[in-house]
């Protein structure tokens, strides 16, 4: 599995598992199949309510826990720096492992300054409850405050990105900060199969669009954590490495934006 190297030196797979949306024994038995095919980076986060279900699958697993890459999100409700370290451990428990590989503030929340709830992440790191630290859903404005104050803790922003919602200038902002992106949405839900330069070049190059989406994600240094409940699927979106991406479609590929975003930020000065 190609991996991305974090400002801090630790490395991050370059595609993981999406897990929103899958819950109890579908979500048990998906996570099982997924590590079973070679997956070995899980993202969840508290607002999936899957972290019992993913517990389980870790737990039948033979794959050794320093081999997984575990990411999980604070809800934005619970970021004040006494709510947060208490979310967090009970994060951990409910995952019933002893760190998190990542752990991220889910979504910005106006009236708690984002230093308080980097200051109890930070402390986390310190402890060894969390090897890395980041955020989800920030603008470059937000991802630009969070650095002046942690700027050797932030390591990655997570955020919706895809073909046809190509986020340039954030993803030009993080690379300049030594921040990795991981794309969530990376196959716009869906509606990658419904894009008809997708479709063609899937047909040309005998590839799905999905992994030409995931592979134009990875050629950029970008994450991805495209969900997925079918073994078919499973398999279809992690064979995204061993292949040429050939240079038409990445090319044409480039031409795909549409500012399509599918996950509403509510606040207006996204990228
Ligand atoms: N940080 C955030 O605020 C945030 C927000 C949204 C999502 N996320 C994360 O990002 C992950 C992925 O995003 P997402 O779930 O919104 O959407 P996505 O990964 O872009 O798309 C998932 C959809 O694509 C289908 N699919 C997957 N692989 C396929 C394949 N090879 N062929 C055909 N269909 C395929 C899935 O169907 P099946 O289920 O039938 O396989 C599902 O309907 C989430 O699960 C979550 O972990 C984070």
């Amino acid at each position: 599995m190609k991996q991305f190297e974090l400002k801090n030196g630790n490395k991050i797979p370059a595609l993981g598992l999406g897990t929103s949306g899958l819950r109890g024994e579908e979500c048990t038995t998906v996570v099982k199949q997924a590590l079973e095919l070679g997956y070995r980076h899980i993202d969840t986060a508290d607002m999936y309510g899957n972290h019992r279900a993913i517990a389980e699958a870790l737990n039948e697993s033979d794959v050794e826990r320093n081999e997984l890459f575990i990411t999980s999100k604070i809800q934005s409700q619970d970021l004040e720096y006494k709510q947060l370290l208490k979310s967090a451990a009970r994060l951990l428990t409910e995952l019933d492992i002893k760190y998190f590989d990542l752990l991220l503030i889910h979504w910005p929340n106006p009236d708690i300054p984002v230093e308080e709830s980097l200051k109890a992440m930070q402390e986390l790191k310190e402890d060894g409850r969390a090897i890395n630290i980041g955020v989800s859903n920030f603008t470059i404005p937000l991802l630009k405050e969070a650095l002046e104050h942690h700027p050797d803790l932030v390591t990655v922003n997570q955020v919706e990105f895809h073909p046809t919602l190509y986020q340039k200038n954030l993803l030009d902002f993080a690379f300049k900060n030594d921040v990795i992106l991981t794309a969530y949405s990376p196959l716009a839900q869906g509606e990658v199969f419904n894009n008809s330069v997708l479709k063609d070049l899937g047909e040309k190059y005998d590839k799905t669009p999905a992994q030409l989406a995931l592979r134009w994600l990875i050629e950029k240094d970008i994450v991805a954590i495209p969900k997925a409940s079918s073994k078919a699927h499973l398999k279809n979106n992690l064979d995204v490495f061993d292949w040429n991406f050939p240079v038409d479609a990445a090319r044409e590929m480039e031409l795909l934006d549409q500012n399509n975003r599918l996950i509403d930020p509510g606040y207006p000065d996204f990228d």
